[in-house]
């Protein structure tokens, strides 16, 4: 049984996702995902996107739910319980990551700030993405705004992930602006 505030925390995370100004639906259609890929939703917390994902990519398709907070998984696994669904599978984290190879999509929203060693830890992810295989990460901007994202740091500049995933290994290929609040940009890995 979940302790009840962490339960509240986790529901407010899916709340919050799903707000009008966080636009959820457009950043689905920017991901361009297509049946069957593999996409993995890192620190998925209680899993608001995961199960867009998990109707994008149909029954064939997989999305792996990864988190450190062994809550955030029961819930989700709870939630696909409950809807039946087959395609989702949690992965409990301890900061760094083992998943299968082939992944079509890397995605973190709000997670990236978390990240300790970021450098290391997308060098390290690059060997399970498919040949094709983008990194979508989304992050708050700091703004003047007085609310918990400026005050507790929960926020990266933009250029500061741009740096981080160049030296990863990592180019750009598609920047989005039309979040209020956060930085959407997708990477793909440099060949070679
Ligand atoms: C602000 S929440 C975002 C949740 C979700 N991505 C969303 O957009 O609603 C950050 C989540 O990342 C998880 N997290 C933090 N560091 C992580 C790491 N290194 N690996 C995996 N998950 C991590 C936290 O436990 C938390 O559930």
């Amino acid at each position: 049984m979940f302790e009840n505030r962490k339960l509240k925390k986790i529901k407010r995370l899916n709340k919050k996702a799903a707000k009008p100004e966080f636009k959820s639906a457009e950043i689905i259609k920017s991901l361009k995902i297509y049946e069957n890929d593999k996409i993995v939703d890192i620190g998925c917390g209680g899993g608001y996107f995961t199960f867009k994902f998990s109707e994008e990519v149909g029954k064939k398709g997989k999305v792996y739910a990864v988190d450190m907070e062994p809550e955030c998984l029961d819930y989700v696994e709870d939630e696909a319980q409950e809807k039946g669904i087959k395609n989702v599978e949690t992965v409990l984290v301890d900061g760094g990551l083992e998943l299968e190879g082939g992944l079509n999509l890397v995605f973190l929203r709000n997670v990236f700030h978390h990240i300790e060693d970021p450098v290391n830890y997308f060098k390290h992810l690059k060997q399970f993405l498919a040949p094709d295989g983008r990194i979508a990460i989304i992050d708050y901007r700091k703004t003047r705004k007085i609310n918990f994202v400026n005050i507790f740091g929960h926020h990266t500049p933009e250029e500061e992930i741009l740096k981080v995933m160049e030296k990863s290994g990592y180019v750009p290929s598609e920047k989005f602006d039309f979040l209020s609040s956060q930085s959407f940009v997708i990477f793909k890995s440099v060949k070679g």
